[in-house]
């Protein structure tokens, strides 16, 4: 595989020049791991300085950074700026889902709305611990609610906007909400009136901790306000105090909680706490984003999901960056808008998907190059590798082949980067998000946990030692955080993820060894998808699987076994995708449903998901073993699309 060696014309803003200085970095993180952190925590600001920097003891599940060091993120995201005279400074450009409105807000301005909510916030009888369910679209007052929540201690739980309102209803009673901050309606490509507040409307009397709704007026579309529990943000704040002091937490007082699906059973609220997530977040947003301060910043996630969370709000703000935030989608008003966005707001740091990155190349290159893309820096990428055709694309029809393409790996556990080139030293590869950044050690292991040392030989990816950014716990639930993080392979992090060591050292991600699928970048549970569809009328059982689909990477396929004397129709067929956009949401829906008599089991009753693979891919000359199936006879009915 061909090496591409930092683009000639890139000057690292940071001092990152070339190979020695990573491997530098590297050496003295892992000389004195202790050391290396603490020079990093320095970069934010701290109340009272911690009294020992890590805790963590993996045998027992238990991760500890910055013990009894005390800091605010809400603080180090705004106040210090101002302090430091970038007051005036612009935090956010929103650029509305109209091409022809944006709009910019100082860290003056944010200051002050953070405040005046975070007072609102108080006045409602929210306090340091509780937890604030957040389901907004990509307006400002979303980031405004997540600081405002910091800022008093209180522990948001973002819910991504396109979740249905039982997901919504799921989230926000597993963490015991008091307060849900939404928007009438949302505003998204030729969408004008997503329903926000009519889905929250629906769920709110089955949340007993639900005391009050707060709701944005984005459309200004009529809604139903229940009295004594709903109000629109301006009634919310209305008459209280500009000023509000930041509350004192403790490195390790939690500062959010992230749903995210897991292999089984209901989602798991990721808890990330407060001084390691936010060193980490800022730290790695300027390493691999090779931050600048005169640099406009612009990454394309939405906030209702951990890119969000760390570089959209934490890292990125706790640098004092301008930054772009979209509402809108990559395709309107037409397939050139990222683009048009790009050279309007002059963006020099670009982060985004290979999915998106795929949806748009096929569109042709006339949309790119009616713009000037001559201001951009640095080109990342995030959600699953970048693979070849899009890595090109990107590198030399977006990029020029004038900037690093940083293909960045990590998860929600992770609570920032893990693995990516740095840009201005370490040379990229197609599809590999290359080499850990300094501080990380990860390890491949076999099934047995033994560390495999051949090259190019897939295992399991985990982490052999803690980073500040990592999660926590899972939310109410410390067994599952041991059982699915900890126990397959004992002192290590297992990150769910297969992957190899190439011949010179980079790393390659093969993608999920549990049943988790990756959908256009999104993370879903083929279990959780497999229970909404049996909840259909008509379904006795599902199986989905997930096949090679050109633009979202992967699609769901479903295989769906209906109940005796019913017959599958175009109907029941609907009905499933209802379900599905029910209980989950529309980006859950499957691609392609496949009505079978029965699915391919083991005699102990466990269905063979590898033959349902195969057979999804269209992969069936060879299905492989089958002697263990319980029914050979299903294989031929299966067969028979
Ligand atoms: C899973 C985590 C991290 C924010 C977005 C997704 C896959 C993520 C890459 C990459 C290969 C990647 C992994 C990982 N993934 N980035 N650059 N190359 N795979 O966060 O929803 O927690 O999903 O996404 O499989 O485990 P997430």
């Amino acid at each position: 595989m061909k090496k591409y060696s930092v683009p000639k014309n890139f000057i690292s803003s940071v001092g990152n020049d070339n190979l020695d200085t990573y491997q530098s970095l590297r050496k003295s993180s892992k000389e004195d791991s202790d050391s290396y952190w603490a020079s990093v925590a320095k970069r934010i600001d701290w109340f009272e300085e911690w009294t020992s920097i890590n805790n963590t003891d993996y045998s027992k599940a238990h991760i500890e950074w910055f013990s009894n060091g005390k800091l605010n993120a809400s603080y180090n995201c705004i106040d210090r700026h101002i302090e430091n005279g970038l007051g005036e400074k612009a935090a956010l450009i929103w650029q509305s889902n109209d091409p022809t409105i944006s709009k910019n807000v100082s860290y003056n301005e944010l200051l002050e709305k953070v405040s005046l909510f975070s007072n609102g916030l108080k006045r409602a009888g929210i306090s340091k611990g509780d937890r604030v369910c957040i389901y907004m679209q990509m307006i400002p007052e979303a980031i405004v609610a997540m600081l405002a929540c910091a800022r008093i201690g209180a522990v948001h739980s973002v819910v991504f906007g396109a979740f249905s309102s039982d997901a919504l209803k799921n989230r926000i009673n597993d963490s015991e909400c008091k307060l849900l901050i939404t928007q009438d309606n949302g505003v998204r490509g030729s969408k004008f009136d997503i329903p926000m507040k009519e889905n929250a409307d629906k769920i709110a009397d089955e949340c007993p901790s639900l005391k009050t709704v707060v709701m944005v007026e984005r459309s200004g579309n009529a809604m139903f306000m229940k009295e004594g529990r709903d109000l629109t943000w301006n009634q919310f704040i209305d008459g209280c105090s500009s000023e509000c002091p930041a509350e004192v937490m403790d490195a390790e007082d939690p500062l959010f909680i992230l749903y995210t699906s897991g292999s089984t059973g209901k989602p798991k609220g990721v808890m990330h706490t407060t001084g390691g997530y936010l060193v980490y977040a800022s730290h790695t947003h300027e390493l691999v984003f090779d931050y600048h301060k005169d640099d406009i910043y612009w990454c394309t996630a939405d906030i209702g999901w951990i890119t969000g969370h760390s570089y959209i709000v934490y890292g990125p703000l706790s640098n004092a960056v301008t930054q772009v935030i979209f509402e809108g989608v990559p395709n309107y008003p037409d397939f050139g808008r990222f683009w048009q966005i790009v050279e309007q707001h002059k963006v020099n740091v670009f982060y985004t998907a290979p999915t998106a990155l795929r949806a748009l190349m096929k569109e042709g290159d006339d949309w790119v190059t009616k713009y000037d893309l001559s201001t951009l820096k640095v080109l990342g990428t995030v959600g699953e590798p970048i693979k070849s055709p899009e890595w090109h694309w990107y590198f030399n029809v977006i990029g020029n082949e004038e900037c690093p393409i940083v293909d960045t790996w990590w998860q929600t556990e992770t609570g920032g980067i893990l693995m990516s080139p740095i840009p201005g030293c370490v040379p990229t590869k197609p599809g590999s998000a290359t080499l850990p950044l300094p501080g990380i050690i990860p390890a491949i292991l076999d099934e047995d946990g033994n560390e495999i040392e051949e090259r190019n030989t897939t295992g399991y990816l985990v982490m052999t030692q803690s980073w500040p950014g990592q999660m926590r716990t899972v939310y109410g639930d410390h067994q599952r955080f041991i059982d699915t993080y900890f126990s397959q392979a004992p002192g290590n992090y297992f990150t769910g993820d297969g992957a190899y060591i190439d011949d010179d050292g980079y790393f390659w991600i093969t993608g999920r060894v549990d049943d988790v699928l990756n959908v256009s970048g999104h993370r879903i549970g083929t279990a959780e998808v497999e229970g909404a569809i049996g909840a259909a009328s008509g379904v006795a059982e599902a199986a989905v699987i997930g096949y090679n689909h050109e633009i979202k990477g992967e699609g769901i396929y479903a295989f769906v076994t209906l109940m005796t004397g019913v017959e599958p129709s175009d109907n029941i067929e609907q009905d499933i995708l209802n379900t599905v956009t029910k209980i989950i949401g529309p980006h859950a829906k499957p691609s392609v449903i496949q009505f079978c008599s029965g699915l391919p089991k083991t005699r102990s009753g466990k269905i063979m998901r590898r033959i349902l693979k195969k057979i999804a891919q269209n992969e069936t000359d060879d299905l492989g073993d089958i002697s263990t199936l319980a029914d050979p006879s299903v294989i031929d009915s299966l067969l028979q699309k």
